[in-house]
């Protein structure tokens, strides 16, 4: 399984970063083309992403482009620039909901034919929360398209399409509207049948706030976290991978059922155990 813990952002017309980036252990690499990049440098952003796509070395980690929006007119030249052998998938911003990934899935498989890639190859992301009427079509993604492997959620262009003064309260948490959303995410992915990410902690200094965040994201059912630097990587991994513990646990329940196929619940230290623990289990040793 393709691992993905932490999603770097790095901007897609810095070489510095991306050879930075490269170096920084996360599992995903998302170049950006959108907003991390100036309109006057979108070209040469796109001739860099697209070097970086063509020269397939081994790699360690997983290389994803975060493509413009469809609100605009610059996709089209996106996709063509970086559908390359080498391209693993493509990150979507303001999407307004599942039609918008068949749109996507269609651009992109015309592409892929015409650059001798199996159909397919290249998968798909959202960042499924970015506009209001984004969040109202969450249920959308289900049935998910087969292209569909991860959604994540933002709350920057959302608290500046709504109107916020700030998504964050005095302690620095996010406040109830942006709380909400993250939770219908969440839910929408687990919906869908696809990764959940968790969004970015944008102070990349705090690394203790962003390793009480990761703690609380694993507990409750995400399996990543975008990052926007290097200094994020190692804390994320960490705290996303299952520890030690958790593994034996789940090896004891997994074993415990294969050792009593007919028994529907079972006692383990003193507390019973049934089919949910089961597939939290399986969920787990697949992690
Ligand atoms: N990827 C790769 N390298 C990065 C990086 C990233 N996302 N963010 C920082 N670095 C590098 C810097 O270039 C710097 O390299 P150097 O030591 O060789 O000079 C080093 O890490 C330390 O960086 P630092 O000085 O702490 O931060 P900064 O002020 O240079 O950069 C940001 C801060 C926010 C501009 C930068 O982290 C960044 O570009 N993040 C990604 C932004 C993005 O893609 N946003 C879109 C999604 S929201
Ligand atoms: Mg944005």
């Amino acid at each position: 399984m393709t691992r993905m813990r932490s999603w770097l952002f790095v901007p897609g017309d810095s070489e510095k970063k991306a050879a930075k980036a490269a170096q920084s252990g996360a599992d995903v690499l998302i170049f950006d083309l959108e907003d991390s990049v100036a309109t006057a440098r979108k070209d040469a952003a796109r001739r860099m992403v697209a070097d970086i796509v063509a020269r397939r070395e081994t790699r360690e980690w997983s290389l994803w482009v975060r493509v413009n929006p469809f609100d605009g007119t610059l996709t089209a030249a996106d996709l063509d620039a970086v559908i390359r052998p080498g391209l693993d998938g493509v990150l979507l911003p303001k999407p307004e909901g599942g039609p918008d990934v068949a749109r996507l899935a269609d651009q992109i498989a015309s592409r892929e034919t015409a650059a001798g890639m199996n159909h397919g190859s290249v998968k798909i992301a959202v960042v499924a929360t970015e506009t209001p009427t984004a969040v109202f079509a969450l249920g959308s993604y289900v049935p998910a398209h087969s292209r569909l492997a991860a959604m994540t959620w933002g709350a920057e262009d959302l608290a500046a399409a709504v109107g916020a003064t700030s998504n964050r309260d005095d302690a620095g948490h996010f406040t109830p509207p942006y709380k909400l959303v993250r939770n219908l995410a969440l839910l929408a992915a687990a919906a869908a049948g696809t990764a959940p990410i968790d969004t970015l902690h944008a102070d990349f200094r705090d690394l203790a706030g962003l390793e009480a965040d990761c703690r609380a994201s694993r507990r409750d059912g995400f399996v990543g976290r975008l990052a926007i630097h290097p200094n994020q990587i190692e804390v994320i991994n960490r705290c996303y991978a299952p520890s030690e513990k958790e593994l034996a646990w789940a090896r004891r329940i997994v074993n415990a059922f294969a050792a009593d196929p007919t028994a529907g619940t079972l006692g383990m230290d003193g507390k019973m155990i049934d089919r949910p623990h089961l597939i939290a289990a399986r969920r787990t040793l697949n992690l």
